[in-house]
């Protein structure tokens, strides 16, 4: 039975499954894909769920990005949940253009398809050297810490030219950014200490260049210190928290089912199989905020100058009128058009990198282990996350 809506619900955030979202959202789509929301604060804005009402927003740019706009739908404990700042230096996700234009302009080139399929090679080593340390221990294991985790890591310090040997500081600093669990004040602290890190390594790129996307960004770009810091934290940590969530909550989901399993290590099905997870698992649980620069008339609804719009793009990609039975997962179903990436100018900047390393993860695993299974009862996998939905802990053995 539909429960009753009341007309200003806050964001639903149980799950009755733990791969599937809210089932409230559906109901909301279904009777009214935008609907008022109230946000932890108290403020009344909007939430939309339907497909083609989210990417029309996503796509105009009378919907902004700026973070001086920007509300988060879900309260952390300690934070404003008004963001209410401007952008820090270099966060171009919290920009508009032409602003966002000058950054998405000198680091597009850096990940075209063909640039990402260079690193194919590297990427290829990295996981069958961690799977070989994984057989070589024998299982149990957590698949978190031993594969979905060091894999995303590793490329993204490699892409910028981090050193491995500062990985357990970056990776720390990265986890309590976008935990539910940290405090404002933790999160302040670890993005306070990654910026201070990427400072130290751009002054150094500087006078010794390599070949990494920071130096090159360091010499052929007019962007300053502070600019250049801010963009190697946000490649950092975008790049790195959201593929390993996909990787474990994907490998999760993956080896409840034989059949699956199978697919995704076929190399006729797995890339159509990967759209596929990134579209039913879409880890921006939360979904993306937008606030209106001038007042919009949208489908008979004022969506008024400042008000906050939260689009939830699990929702979205749920949506029965742009994919067949929706809720169901089918590895071979043309996925494509999802919106797990966003839409618009701020579409994903890292897909190509992301989409390689998932073609990379998946069937590596699964053709090395095709009886990975979990190693407890599935009630003790915790899952969750701030920014992204993701597995904790994945306790494994084959
Ligand atoms: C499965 C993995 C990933 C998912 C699901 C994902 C999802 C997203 C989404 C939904 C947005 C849009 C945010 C918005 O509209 O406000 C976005 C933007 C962004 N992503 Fe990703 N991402 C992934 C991987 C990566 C990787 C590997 C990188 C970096 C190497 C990256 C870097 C970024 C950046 C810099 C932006 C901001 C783009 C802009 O504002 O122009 N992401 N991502």
């Amino acid at each position: 039975m539909t429960p009753p809506l009341s007309p200003a619900d806050t964001l639903p955030t149980e799950r009755s499954c733990p791969f599937s979202p809210p089932s409230l959202l559906s109901v909301y789509r279904e009777q009214e894909p935008i609907r008022r929301l109230r946000y932890p604060d108290g403020h009344l804005g909007w939430l939309v769920t339907g497909y083609g009402q989210a990417r029309r927003i996503l796509a105009d740019n009378r919907f902004s990005a700026r973070s001086e706009l920007k509300r988060v739908p879900v309260a952390r404990p300690g934070a404003d949940p008004f963001i209410g700042q401007p952008a820090l230096p270099g966060w171009f996700v919290d920009m508009d253009p032409p602003e966002h234009t000058r950054f998405r302009r000198l680091l597009a080139g850096q990940f075209t398809v063909r640039r990402t399929q260079e690193l194919r090679p590297r990427v290829e080593l990295l996981v069958a050297g961690h799977l070989d340390t994984m057989a070589e221990a024998g299982p149990p294991t957590d698949l978190v810490t031993d594969f979905a985790l060091p894999i995303p890591s590793l490329v993204i310090c490699e892409l910028l030219g981090v050193p491995y040997s500062d990985r357990a500081d970056f990776q720390h600093n990265s986890t309590v950014l976008f935990s539910l669990d940290s405090t404002a004040e933790e999160g302040v602290e670890a993005m306070d200490a990654l910026t201070g890190f990427l400072r130290g390594l751009i002054r150094r790129r500087r006078t010794r260049p390599e070949s990494d996307l920071l130096s090159r960004l360091a010499h052929d770009s007019d962007l300053d210190d502070e600019e250049l810091a801010g963009v190697g934290v946000l490649l950092l940590t975008a790049g790195h928290e959201t593929v390993a969530s996909m990787l474990g909550l994907g490998s999760y989901l993956l080896m409840s089912h034989p059949q699956w399993a199978a697919q995704i290590t076929a190399p006729e099905t797995a890339d159509g199989a990967v759209e596929e997870l990134l579209r039913y698992l879409t880890i921006f649980h939360f979904g993306v905020p937008r606030s209106p620069l001038i007042d919009v008339d949208f489908d008979g609804l004022l969506l008024r100058a400042g008000e906050s719009i939260t689009i939830s793009l699990p929702a979205a990609n749920r949506d029965p009128d742009r994919f067949t039975a929706p809720d169901r997962l089918d590895l071979t179903r043309a996925a494509g058009g999802h919106l797990a990436f966003g839409y618009g100018v701020h579409q994903c900047i890292g897909q190509n990198l992301a989409r390689m390393e998932l073609r990379a993860g998946y069937p590596a695993l699964f053709g090395r282990f095709p009886r990975l299974r979990l190693a407890v009862p599935a009630e003790e996998v915790r899952l969750g996350g701030a920014g992204f939905y993701g597995v904790h802990r994945l306790p494994v053995t084959w």
